[in-house]
C-alpha cells in the first residue's frame, strides 16, 4: 500500500485549487495514480479505516456522489449521503449550527449547493475537512480528475494548450485556476455576454505567472481550437439556469466541440466534458463518441483523484 505524506494536507479544505502549490496538486495527482493502480491490481488501501465523510447535497449529482461514496468504501471509511432535502438544513438551520454538529460525528464534509460562500461559511464553522463538490463559482474536485486524465493521455501537463468552450461557469473557472498551476496554456472561448468572473481571471493570471502557464478569454472559437492539446466542454446551461436554458441555447449554437472545430486542434487532441453531456448542443455526439474522446476516463477519474484528495486531507 502506498505510504501518503499527509504532512502539507491533513487537516486542510479542499475548496479552490487556487488554494494548493504546484507542488501539491502534482502530489495530489501521484496519490490518485497510486490509487488508482493499486485499485487494478487488487492491492487494498485503507487509509480511512473507521472514518466517516458526511456528503450535503443540494444539487442533482451522478458522478460526485458516487466517486465520494465508492471511494470512501474503497479507502476503508463510511460515506453518508445527506439531501438537503431531508436534512434540517433544509427547514432553515444553519450552516454554522451544520458545520458544528457534523464536526462532533464526522471526519470529513463534502458539499455541493448554489452559492460558494455557503462552502466558506461551512468551512469556518467545521473543525473537520470540508470538500468542495461543486458551486456555482468553482468544481474543483472535477478538474483535479481532468488533470490526471490529462496527464494519463499526455504524459505530462505543463506547456499543453487546453482550450475550454462554452460558458464563463465554474467549470472554465476551476480549469483556469488547475491549468494555470500546472503551467498550462488555457484559453477559454466564450461569447462576450458569457465571460468568466474577472476575478477568477485575474487570479488565475497571477497563478499562470508564477507557474510559467498562461490565461487567455477569447471569443473566436476557431482560432481559441488552433493547435489545442485537449478540447473542453460543459452544458450551456448549469444547474439552477435551467429556466435560460433557451436564451442560452441561442447564445452559444455556434460554441459547438464538432468534427469542423476538431480539425484545428492538434492532430492527437484528447476531448474532455465533465458531463452530464448534451449530445447535440455543446458536443456533437459523432465527436463524442469519436476516438479523441476520453470523456469516461475522466469519469472514472473522478474516484481515484476523490480518493486521494479524502486520503490526504481527512
Ligand atoms: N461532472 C459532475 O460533477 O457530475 P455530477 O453532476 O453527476 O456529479
Ligand atoms: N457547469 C455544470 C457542471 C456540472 C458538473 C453545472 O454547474 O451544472
Amino acid at each position: 500500500m502506498t505510504q501518503l505524506n499527509k504532512e502539507k494536507f491533513k487537516g486542510r479544505d479542499f475548496i479552490s485549487l487556487h488554494d494548493f502549490s504546484q507542488e501539491e496538486i502534482a502530489y495530489m495527482l501521484k496519490i490518485a495514480a497510486d490509487l488508482k493502480r493499486e485499485r487494478k491490481e487488487g492491492i487494498p488501501h485503507p487509509h480511512l479505516q473507521g472514518k466517516t465523510l458526511a456528503m450535503m447535497f443540494t444539487k442533482s449529482s451522478t458522478r460526485t456522489r458516487v466517486a465520494f461514496e465508492v471511494g470512501m468504501y474503497q479507502l476503508g471509511g463510511q460515506a453518508l449521503f445527506l439531501s438537503s432535502r431531508d436534512i434540517q438544513l433544509g427547514r432553515g438551520e444553519s450552516i454554522a449550527d451544520t458545520a458544528r454538529v457534523l464536526s462532533r460525528m464526522v471526519d470529513g464534509i463534502m458539499i455541493r449547493t448554489f452559492s460558494h460562500q455557503e462552502v466558506l461559511n461551512l468551512a469556518e464553522y467545521a473543525t473537520v475537512p470540508v470538500i468542495n463538490g461543486l458551486t456555482d463559482l468553482l468544481h474543483p474536485t472535477q478538474v483535479l480528475a481532468d488533470l490526471l486524465t490529462i496527464q494519463e493521455h499526455k504524459g505530462e501537463l505543463a506547456g499543453l494548450k487546453l482550450v475550454y468552450i462554452g460558458d464563463g461557469n465554474n467549470m472554465s473557472h476551476s480549469l483556469m485556476f488547475g491549468g494555470a498551476k500546472m503551467g498550462m496554456h488555457v484559453v477559454i472561448a466564450c461569447p462576450d455576454a458569457y465571460r468568466p468572473n474577472p476575478e477568477i481571471i485575474a487570479l488565475a493570471e497571477e497563478d499562470a505567472k508564477a507557474n510559467g502557464g498562461k490565461v487567455e478569454v477569447i471569443s473566436d472559437l476557431q482560432a481559441a481550437a488552433e493547435g489545442a492539446d485537449v478540447l473542453y466542454t460543459d452544458v450551456w446551461a448549469s444547474m439552477g439556469q435551467e429556466q435560460e436554458a433557451e436564451i442560452r441555447k441561442q447564445a452559444f449554437s455556434s460554441y459547438q466541440i464538432n468534427a469542423e472545430l476538431l480539425k484545428a486542434a492538434a492532430k492527437d487532441a484528447i476531448v474532455l466534458h465533465c458531463l452530464p453531456a448534451h449530445h447535440g448542443e455543446e458536443i456533437t455526439h459523432e465527436v463524442f463518441e469519436g476516438p479523441q474522446s476520453v470523456v469516461f476516463d475522466e469519469a472514472e477519474n473522478r474516484l481515484h483523484a476523490h480518493k486521494a484528495i479524502m486520503a490526504l486531507v481527512m
